[in-house]
């Protein structure tokens, strides 16, 4: 079978299954969409919210050197200059003199050209990515404030909160996820480059010296944390940033590329960010932010290792990953071989009648597991159709409520990626369901 990867068509599937299923939906659709935002439907915020928690588990609860975080997406715009994204966070833009068209000058393969209509396009000059907003009722200089183009610097300028408040010691990591904002010159891939988008950010804090250490420490966690909830390691692979192409604030950078269907690209990133952050911090707002070695005797700003994963970009990821064709009868089953971990709902509870007494007994056994599992029931249409809607959405286990069950109190559990079909107790679904899915 051909890789599902190198099908071009993929991306349009996948957009289509989407929208179909009520996973990611165009923002404000009804008045003709706003390009570059997404809104996520019943089952996307489902698969989102799972591979945040994922991350969350792996990242926080797991670990004991790694504390969590949730600050404003609102910051003094001191943070902003500090951070350096006032005067740096820009790129090249160049517009052309006939069409209008406004493009990446690094994006297209001739910057003197339009790729557009041919025509001559402008000398370039730096867009500054970030959202400008006011702070209050009035619209001048002095209330101009940002969106936060990263969660990273919510982090920083609370360094000295959270070592305050729980004495952890250097190597400790905090972590938070959220939206960011980046005002990009260029969308586009679906939800792979947005203007509005989450991140899930870990700031790992590191004495300077075993800071290369540590980066190999994190390039292994966050390749591993892939693989394990399903990628195939042949769609994954580093790119080291050559100096040259290296943000602002990094000493050394890698992302892991995955295959989409448009080429690798980026799907996170993991920097070296020295002690660029904490210092320009500690500068202009003349709060110490250095730390006291007790083995030494000696103070200094630690050095800070950054996983920096986008959640769309992971949740367009495992969808692609998980987005299968396979030959059925005179047919083709669409199934999404999600990791059960993401996958919206654990669990499909399907009678075979709408009418009694199946009905009474397949949403007492719905009611039951709910608590339990994510779980969705399904009485519309035949069987047939009923699992194919749930393969559809990477449902891992449907349960056939018939008229046996009635006598034998048995129901029958179907495995999404074989098909198999086996008999268990009604007793004993939530152990069965437990042991299946490792959970
Ligand atoms: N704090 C570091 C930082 O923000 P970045 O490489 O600019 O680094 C990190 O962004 C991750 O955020 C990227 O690897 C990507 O997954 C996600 N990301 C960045 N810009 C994005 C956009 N416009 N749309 C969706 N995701 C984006």
């Amino acid at each position: 079978m051909a890789d599902i990867n190198s099908d071009k068509s993929l991306m349009e599937k996948i957009v289509s299954l989407c929208k179909r299923r009520g996973f990611i939906f165009q923002s404000s659709e009804i008045y003709g969409g706003l390009g570059s935002c997404w809104d996520y439907g019943p089952l996307g915020i489902e698969l989102k919210r799972n591979l945040k928690n994922e991350w969350w588990k792996a990242i926080v609860q797991e670990r004991d050197d790694v504390v969590g975080l949730d600050s404003s997406i609102l910051m003094s715009t001191k943070v902003w200059e500090a951070s350096g994204h006032v005067s740096g966070f820009s790129d090249p833009l160049v517009e052309c003199k006939k069409c209008n068209g406004r493009f990446r000058a690094d994006d297209i393969p001739d910057a003197k050209i339009c790729p557009n209509c041919g025509s001559e396009l402008s000398e370039p000059r730096q867009f500054n990515l970030m959202f400008k907003t006011f702070m209050g009722p009035v619209e001048d200089a002095a209330a101009v404030t940002y969106l936060r183009p990263e969660t990273a610097q919510g982090i920083f300028v609370n360094f000295d909160n959270v070592v305050n408040t729980t004495h952890k010691k250097i190597p400790f990591g905090i972590a938070q996820q959220g939206k960011s904002f980046r005002n990009e010159i260029t969308t586009g891939n679906f939800i792979f480059r947005c203007r509005e988008f989450e991140q899930m950010e870990l700031e790992f804090f590191v004495k300077p010296g075993t800071d290369m250490e540590w980066f190999q420490h994190w390039l292994d966690e966050r390749w591993n944390w892939y693989i394990k909830l399903g990628m195939n390691p042949e769609h994954l692979r580093f790119r080291a940033h050559p100096k040259e192409d290296l943000a602002h604030y990094a000493k050394c950078c890698s992302d892991i590329e995955y295959l989409f269907p448009m080429g690798w690209s980026e799907m996170e990133g993991i920097a070296n960010r020295g002690n660029f952050d904490l210092t320009q911090h500690s500068t202009h707002s003349g709060k110490s932010l250095d730390v006291f070695d007790d083995a030494t005797n000696e103070k200094y700003i630690p050095y800070v290792i950054e996983p920096s994963a986008g959640v769309d970009r992971g949740v367009l990821a495992f969808l692609c990953e998980s987005y299968c064709e396979e030959p059925d009868k005179d047919d083709t089953r669409v199934v999404l071989k999600l990791n059960p971990r993401l996958s919206p709902y654990k669990v499909a509870i399907l009678p075979l009648s709408k009418k009694e007494p199946l009905a009474s007994l397949s949403k007492e056994i719905y009611s039951n597991l709910r608590k339990v599992f994510s779980a969705t029931y399904d009485d519309a249409q035949s069987i047939g159709r009923r699992y194919r809607r749930q393969d559809e959405i990477g449902t891992p286990y449907c349960l056939t409520v018939d008229f046996d069950t009635i006598e034998d109190k048995m129901v029958t559990l179907r495995d999404r990626d074989s098909m198999e079909q086996i008999r268990i107790p009604i007793a004993e679904i939530e152990s069965t369901l437990h042991a299946k899915l490792g959970f």
